[in-house]
């Protein structure tokens, strides 16, 4: 089953001027741990995970960093290869797997309105009891959460709030959160 993650990134640096040694500036740390909980698995990039990455720090928001997972050739095997993902992509370097575009979240959002969208939040629903049929989208925040035009937008789009549990979780394990419910139901892979 194909899902689609939406990470809304409050400080993630919108130029290739970041140091790909000291990633905990601007919070590359946490997309690139994203990056990695979306597609690894121990026999190469998971294929159907899409991820998009909307960048909202300095100096030039908002950039939205796509990956499709069907696309790559080789799974980022740290977390300094993949920020190199975002790098080379604010760089404009040429990539079959990854996409990027000046886009707002409300923008990247709305792209994917004729899919099912769920805004994972500790207070929603809890996910065990939502039925999801067909590819679904699943937004998260940061380290901030997502602020409230954030909110705003997703409740304008009527996001269903879906939760994993009352403690709240790393974005990146949210991920892998999320992943591991659909593998679960769909174990045929389909
Ligand atoms: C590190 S958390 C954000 C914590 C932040 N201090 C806040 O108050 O929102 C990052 C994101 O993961 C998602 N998240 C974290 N825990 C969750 C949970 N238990 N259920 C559903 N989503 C969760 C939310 O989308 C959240 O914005």
């Amino acid at each position: 089953m194909k899902r689609i993650f939406i990470l809304k990134s409050s400080e993630g640096r919108t130029a290739p001027d970041f140091s790909l040694k000291s990633l905990s500036a601007w919070r590359m740390d946490l997309i690139a741990r994203c990056i990695i909980a979306s597609f690894a698995t121990p026999i190469g990039p998971r294929r159907d995970v899409i991820l998009h990455i909307v960048l909202e720090g300095p100096p030039n928001p908002p950039v939205t960093v796509s990956i499709y997972g069907e696309k790559m050739e080789k799974m980022p095997l740290s977390e300094i290869e993949a920020a190199e993902i975002i790098y080379n992509a604010l760089l404009g370097r040429a990539n079959r797997e990854v996409y990027i575009e000046r886009k707002s979240f409300e923008r990247t959002l709305l792209e994917n309105y004729n899919h099912e969208i769920f805004y994972l939040h500790e207070f929603g629903e809890d996910i065990k009891n939502v039925k999801i049929s067909g590819t679904s989208v699943f937004v998260l925040g940061d380290h901030k959460g997502i602020d409230e035009e954030g909110e705003r937008i997703l409740e304008k789009i009527g996001a269903k709030k879906v939760s994993l549990g009352r403690i709240p979780y790393l974005s990146s394990h949210c991920i892998i959160i999320v992943n591991h419910e659909l593998d679960n139901r769909w174990e045929d892979g389909t």
